[in-house]
C-alpha cells in the first residue's frame, strides 16, 4: 500500500499554487494597508475634530467586526450595491488592504505617541514649526517603534489572509481541501499547509529580528 504522504506529495503543485495566492494577498494587501493606513493616521493629525472624529471611527469600526464579516460584505454586498462584478480576489485584495490599514494607522498613531512629549515642546521652544518637529524630531524616533510592528503586521496578515479561502480564492487553505478531497486523506493536507505557514511567518520573522538589531546598533 502506498504511503499516505507519498499520495499527498503528489499533489505538491497545489500547495505551491496556493501558498503563491497567499503570498499575493498579503502583499498586495500589506501595501495598500500601509498606504491607506497612513492617510488615516495622516488624517488623524489634521487640525479639524470633524476629521479626526470620523477617521477614529472608521478604525473603530473596522478594528470592532470581523475580518471574515468585512470580506463577506465587499464580495457580496458592495458588488451588488455599486452592481459590478467583484472578483474573489478583487475582493480580498479590498477587504483586507482596508482591514490592515485600520491597523497599521494605530501603530502609527501608537509609535508617534511613544515618542515623549518633551520631545516635540523642546523642538518647538527652539523655534520648528509643528510640521518641521514632526518631520526631524518626532517621526525619526517613532520610526523605531513603528518598523517593528510594521513586521509584526505583515507576518499577522500571511496567517489571516486565509479567511479569503471562504468566498473561494484559491489560497492555501482552499488548496489544501482540494487536495483532501482529491486524495481521501482528511489529516496530511491539512499538516502540510501548517507546516509552510509555520515554515513562513517564523522565517520571517527571524529575518525581521535580525535587520531589527541591526538598524538598533550603536544606538539605543
Ligand atoms: N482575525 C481577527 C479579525 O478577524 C484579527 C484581524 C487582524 N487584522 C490585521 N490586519 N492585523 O478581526
Amino acid at each position: 500500500k502506498e504511503n499516505s504522504w507519498l499520495i499527498v506529495a503528489k499533489y505538491w503543485k497545489y500547495f505551491a499554487n496556493g501558498l503563491g495566492y497567499t503570498i499575493l494577498v498579503t502583499v498586495v494587501s500589506a501595501i495598500f494597508g500601509v498606504v491607506l493606513g497612513i492617510l488615516f493616521a495622516l488624517l488623524r493629525l489634521v487640525n479639524s475634530k470633524f476629521v479626526n472624529n470620523i477617521v477614529k471611527a472608521i478604525v473603530e469600526f473596522i478594528r470592532g467586526t470581523p475580518l471574515m464579516i468585512q470580506l463577506m460584505f465587499v464580495y457580496f454586498g458592495l458588488s451588488k450595491m455599486l452592481n459590478v462584478d467583484i472578483s474573489p480576489l478583487l475582493a480580498g485584495f479590498i477587504a483586507v488592504s482596508i482591514n490592515s490599514a485600520a491597523y497599521v494607522s494605530e501603530i502609527i498613531r501608537g509609535g508617534i505617541n511613544s515618542v515623549d512629549a518633551g520631545q516635540g515642546e523642546a523642538a518647538r521652544s527652539l523655534g520648528l514649526s509643528k510640521k518641521e518637529a514632526m518631520q526631524s524630531i518626532i517621526l525619526p524616533q517613532a520610526i523605531k517603534n513603528i518598523w517593528p510592528a510594521l513586521g509584526n503586521e505583515f507576518i499577522s496578515l500571511i496567517k489571516e489572509t486565509s479567511i479569503v479561502s471562504i468566498i473561494g480564492v484559491s489560497d492555501l487553505i482552499f488548496q489544501l481541501r482540494a487536495v483532501q478531497a482529491a486524495t481521501y486523506q482528511g489529516i496530511i493536507p491539512i499538516v502540510i499547509a501548517m507546516l509552510i505557514y509555520f515554515i513562513i511567518t517564523y522565517g520571517l520573522s527571524k529575518l525581521l529580528n535580525f535587520y531589527e538589531r541591526r538598524m538598533n546598533h550603536g544606538n539605543n
